[in-house]
């Protein structure tokens, strides 16, 4: 047996183990593939579940240096859609039978902000029959917050920890109390408590980022235990500081084939796991979002922000789908999923099996 099935086969991956997968060559990738596609078969099954992704607003505090939003970027036209508005992009995913929606925004922390959030997660439920699931996407905030939102029926939460590297970490984000490494940790730490599936993930292809940073990351969400993931490449964006290290990166190919091996390892090291397609694949290949799809990602989060703020919620450059309407995007990722051999979950929640079977006895 060569090297490369020998660790195919292995029940667990050490850290090694990993960056040999990461570097396969493409002989060995497409057997990596076809073992994390047969895993995602077995283990989750070819069902992709939609989560009707809601950009709120794009007002943030933080100052990521990698973001398009950052507080700093005075280029981008800021925007907070109404409430009305947030509401009927979520009817509109609830009589498109989407189970789920997502509010995800820039990460303000205020009492007034969190009684907004509460308020628009019950309305949520109120015009669904409390039928469709909720995940929120909204960054650090204190446990309380976490838990009130949780009381209001927000079942999932995404917090990237964007690397679980703390020096590099610190070279993407400003070091200060605002951007604390150690406080986003603990951010995940105290969203499990409050009872959430918990959702975490990284960028690929960052400048200063090594394959074992990659592998340390995948083993970081091992040893979480997370519910779910969310990982994507890296995309420069000209309005933010590390634009400047552009010419060090990695082709945007080489992130692309990078992201598909991260998302195929952790299929195989977690195979009951909800994994998000990002949307970053789809900016760098128009049919990336279906690869990933086809090889172990299982949800698929179609934007249903209303048209006009798409152009604003720009974290990076090439954003796709940017003039599109929501039920146009709607018919297009239908006929996609279909081609990538996976059949749609409508009206259900599709919750991470692997969250719901935490409670079983072995
Ligand atoms: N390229 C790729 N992903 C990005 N994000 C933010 N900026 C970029 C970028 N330039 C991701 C971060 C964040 C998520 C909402 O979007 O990982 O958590
Ligand atoms: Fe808004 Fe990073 S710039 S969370």
């Amino acid at each position: 047996m060569s090297d490369f099935t020998t660790i195919l086969n292995k029940d667990t991956f050490s850290r090694k183990d990993i960056i040999d997968l990461l570097n396969a060559s493409p002989e060995d990738r497409t057997r990596l593939f076809a073992r994390s596609a047969e895993i995602k078969t077995e283990y989750v099954g070819n069902v992709v579940y939609f989560r009707g992704l809601i950009e709120f607003s794009n007002i943030c505090e933080k100052d990521c240096f990698y973001c398009g939003i950052r507080k700093s970027n005075r280029k981008t036209q800021r925007y907070n859609l109404t409430d009305d508005e947030v509401l009927s992009a979520a009817r509109f995913a609830w009589e498109n039978n989407y189970g789920s929606v997502v509010l995800q925004g820039g990460e303000l922390e205020s009492p007034a902000f969190t009684g907004r959030i509460e308020k628009l997660v019950k309305g949520i439920k109120a015009l669904s029959e409390d039928k469709l699931g909720i995940t929120l996407s909204i960054g650090e905030q204190s446990p309380d917050v976490y838990k009130r939102w949780f009381d209001a029926g927000a079942h999932r939460y995404l917090l990237r920890i964007e690397s679980s590297n703390r020096e590099l970490y610190y070279k993407i984000h400003p070091h200060d109390n605002t951007h604390s490494f150690e406080n986003r940790m603990q951010a995940l730490y105290d969203l499990r408590n409050a009872g959430y599936q918990l959702g975490t993930g990284v960028m690929i292809g960052l400048p200063f980022q090594t394959t074992g940073d990659l592998a340390d990351d995948l083993l970081f969400m091992k040893e979480l235990d997370i519910d779910m993931c969310g990982m994507g490449p890296y995309i420069e964006h000209a309005d933010t500081p590390l634009w400047q290290f552009r010419e060090q990166l990695l082709p945007l190919e080489e992130r692309f084939d990078l992201a598909l091996k991260m998302i195929a390892i952790l299929r195989i090291m977690m195979k009951k796991i909800n994994i998000a397609s990002a949307t970053a694949l789809q900016a760098i290949d128009p049919i990336g979002r279906e690869k990933a799809l086809k090889i172990g990602a299982n949800i698929i989060m179609p934007n249903i922000t209303p048209g006009a703020y798409r152009n604003d919620y720009k974290l990076y450059e090439n954003k796709p789908c940017m003039d599109e309407e929501a039920a146009d995007c709607r018919n297009c990722l239908e006929a996609r999923i279909h081609m990538s051999g996976n059949k749609i979950g409508f009206n259900e929640w599709g919750d991470s099996l692997h969250f719901k079977e935490k409670d079983k006895p072995a």
